[in-house]
């Protein structure tokens, strides 16, 4: 089979279409031929060995962890999908999910079945971001109906699908990018959009419930200075919460990380099924570009997601 194969760390000149053996597959997987596969940020800081779960892997490895394809085979102990199965998960995050190839070894916990209203592109852009986006609202935030809730870099990967997710759970939710992305986050539902270029978070918003942020250090603390007393935030890009709590000791402040599960993925296709959750991709390209792919991921101006296909 064919596989993006990483020789070393650093740039994306280590990256090459290759040749590899098709994966073999224990009693808890299935083998999925994979129709596209998603990329993430976390590739990018994994590439170039800054990840601190990058210490995992030894080269040459195959990178990637969002996927979407059919079951072409299926472990001697997997009893929830058969052969023919259209399928989609993040694949073994943090560790090596081997992904950017036309075949993956994954664990059936790791998978659902595919939404027949998504694309196979668009169902593989969807696993990390979306299981990140709906384990920090609810198992961390714990998101209530009526709540006020502030996305950050809502017009990302994850923040697109955070915007959709805390509406569809009755959220009144403002969402921050910049001017040219205003247009796609009202048209995820956001009730305000704020250009962060240009306003002040801070002067314009207040009494938040929740914020969800994804954009990290630069806006980590006006996000908690817009929170109500006792109000949570919830961070996926910024790690040092003791600053945070220093300057905001009134808040639940917490830094997640994303892990897999099948079943908050068929939790999240009720949403898809219901048209309440879109995946907005941006680009689909051949596996060969995905140095550009990984240039235009690590400058931070991507709009939702970009997949490829071998
Ligand atoms: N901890 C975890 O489990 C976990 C899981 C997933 C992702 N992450 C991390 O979370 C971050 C976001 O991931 P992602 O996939 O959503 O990234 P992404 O798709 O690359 O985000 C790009 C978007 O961020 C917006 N943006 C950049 N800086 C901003 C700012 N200061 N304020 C508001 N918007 C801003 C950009 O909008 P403009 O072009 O309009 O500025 C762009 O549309 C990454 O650092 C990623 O590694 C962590």
């Amino acid at each position: 089979m064919k596989a993006v194969v990483l020789s070393n760390w650093g740039g994306v000149e280590n990256f090459a279409v290759q040749e590899v053996p098709k994966p073999t597959i224990q009693p808890d997987e299935v083998l999925v031929h994979v129709k596209a596969f998603g990329v993430n940020p976390a590739d990018f800081k994994t590439r170039s060995g800054v990840a601190p779960y990058s210490k995992a892997y030894t080269h040459p490895i195959i990178l990637g962890w969002d996927m979407a394809g059919e079951v072409v085979e299926v472990g001697s102990g997997v009893t929830t999908f058969t052969v023919g199965d259209a399928v989609y998960g993040m694949v073994n995050f943090p560790k090596p999910g081997q992904a950017y190839a036309q075949y993956v070894a994954a664990p059936a916990a790791h998978l659902a079945l595919k939404p027949a209203k998504l694309s196979f592109e668009e169902a593989s852009a969807a696993p990390l971001a979306v299981l990140t986006a709906w384990q920090a609202l609810t198992e961390h935030g714990q998101l209530k109906s009526g709540e006020k809730v502030l996305v950050q870099a809502a017009s990302g990967g994850v923040g697109h699908l955070g915007v959709q997710l805390a509406k569809a759970l009755g959220a009144y939710v403002i969402g921050t990018a910049s001017g040219k992305n205003e247009e796609f986050v009202r048209s995820l539902g956001a009730d305000e959009f704020i250009d962060y270029t240009k306003t002040s978070i801070e002067e314009s918003v207040s009494e938040v419930d929740l914020v969800f942020d994804t954009a990290g250090a630069d806006t980590i603390f006006a996000s908690a200075n817009v929170l109500k007393p006792a109000g949570r935030l919830i961070s996926i890009a910024y790690g040092d919460m003791d600053k945070v709590l220093a300057v905001r000791p009134d808040i639940h402040a917490e830094r997640i990380l994303v892990h897999t599960s099948g079943d908050d993925l068929r939790t999240i296709n009720e949403f898809i099924d219901e048209g309440k959750l879109k995946i907005s991709v941006s680009e689909v390209l051949p596996a060969n570009q995905i140095a550009d792919v990984h240039q235009k991921l690590e400058s931070r101006r991507t709009t939702g997601k970009i997949v490829l296909t071998f």
